[in-house]
């Protein structure tokens, strides 16, 4: 049988752990010995209110397992408090998984300036500060584990979430790039896109879907990702009902538009626009290096060959 993975000695800050999938996730982290701090404002879906009960609860759910846990009510835009709780309660933090969250939906033209600063409030900058105040803590520890939540609504978008869409995949760019100023001090950021039901889905899904799709099919492969030893670092994941896949850019070989000495015209663009957009042998860049490889061999292909290419088959350099 394989070794079991286990949190002895970690101390994780779950956000918005009061229900739904945090209050899964941090359950799981207690079972499996790790020190938990469960954060909830306790406000409604739409972000009112506010109530200590719902992270007590999951605090007693696991102590009256045997385990570890604390709970903390400020908002994840105070994040500086969120850490200070771990640091004061458990004297370390090595773990942020950033899951509290919102829902205003509206259709785009109803969008108030409150439904949109409400949801980046607290989707994009309550991730920020939770994880700005664990930073230095990780990288001086030379340990870290952040988890970002995404949504499938920010990935392919979704109507009348254009709030919370663009915050959602504004936490992927951020998770982009903390992976990236991460990973020499062993501090991986992670995002993921889950699928589970909740009260936040109870008002979009049927009852058997809600029912179904079980936030425990979720906890795993935030557990692994957690976990030290796994070694995957700026990714992206879809998970629910019990299936996980990963996800990548794909971009077009493309089509030099322009010649040597000549203007770039949109009819250029225009009648290149299929090969530009045909995804036959795509190339799957996954740094800015890469990306920016290939536009500095265009540069040069441009200089020393004819621009709009006569052969057809000939698209933008691969990446170097
Ligand atoms: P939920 O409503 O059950 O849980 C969210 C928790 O966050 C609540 O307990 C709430 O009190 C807390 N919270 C809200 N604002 C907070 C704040 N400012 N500070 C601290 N806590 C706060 O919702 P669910 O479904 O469990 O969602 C968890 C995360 O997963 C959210 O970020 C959501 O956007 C995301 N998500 C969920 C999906 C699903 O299918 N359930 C789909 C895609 C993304």
């Amino acid at each position: 049988m394989s070794v079991p993975l286990t949190f002895a000695g970690k101390v994780v800050v779950v956000t918005g752990a009061g229900g739904g999938l945090g209050r899964e996730y941090a359950l799981a982290f207690g079972r499996r010995g790790a020190s938990v701090v469960v954060n909830d404002l306790g406000g409604d879906i739409k972000g009112g209110g506010k109530s200590s009960v719902a992270a007590d609860k999951v605090v007693e759910e696991i102590k009256s397992k045997g385990g570890k846990a604390v709970a903390n009510y400020d908002s994840v835009e105070d994040g500086e408090k969120v850490i200070q709780t771990a640091l004061d309660s458990f004297g370390r933090i090595d773990i942020v998984v950033n899951n509290a969250g919102i829902l205003r939906d509206r259709s785009f033209a109803r969008t108030s300036d409150l439904d949109w600063d409400l949801i980046h409030r607290v989707h994009l900058r309550g991730s920020f500060m939770v994880s700005r105040a664990a930073w230095n803590h990780m990288k001086n520890q030379k340990f870290g584990r952040i988890i970002m939540t995404a949504s499938a609504a920010g990935i392919y978008g979704n109507f009348g979430q254009a709030n919370y869409s663009s915050a959602k995949l504004g936490l992927l760019g951020l998770a982009n790039t903390l992976a990236i100023e991460g990973q020499k001090y062993n501090v991986h950021c992670n995002t993921i896109a889950p699928i589970a039901g909740s009260r936040l889905t109870e008002t979009v899904m049927p009852p058997d879907l809600v029912e179904s799709l079980k936030a425990e099919y979720v906890a795993p492969l935030v557990l692994w990702l957690s976990h030290d030893q796994c070694q995957e670092n700026g990714s992206l994941f879809e998970v629910g009902a019990g299936w996980i896949g990963k996800l990548r850019w794909e971009r077009s070989l493309g089509s030099i538009v322009r010649k040597k000495n000549q203007g770039m015209s949109p009819e250029a663009v225009r009648d290149q626009w299929n090969r530009i957009c045909d995804f036959t042998n795509a190339k799957k860049p996954s740094t800015i290096t890469e990306s920016m490889a290939s536009l500095v061999e265009v540069l040069s292909r441009v200089e020393t060959e004819e621009g709009i290419s006569a052969n057809p088959t000939r698209g933008a350099p691969a990446p170097a």
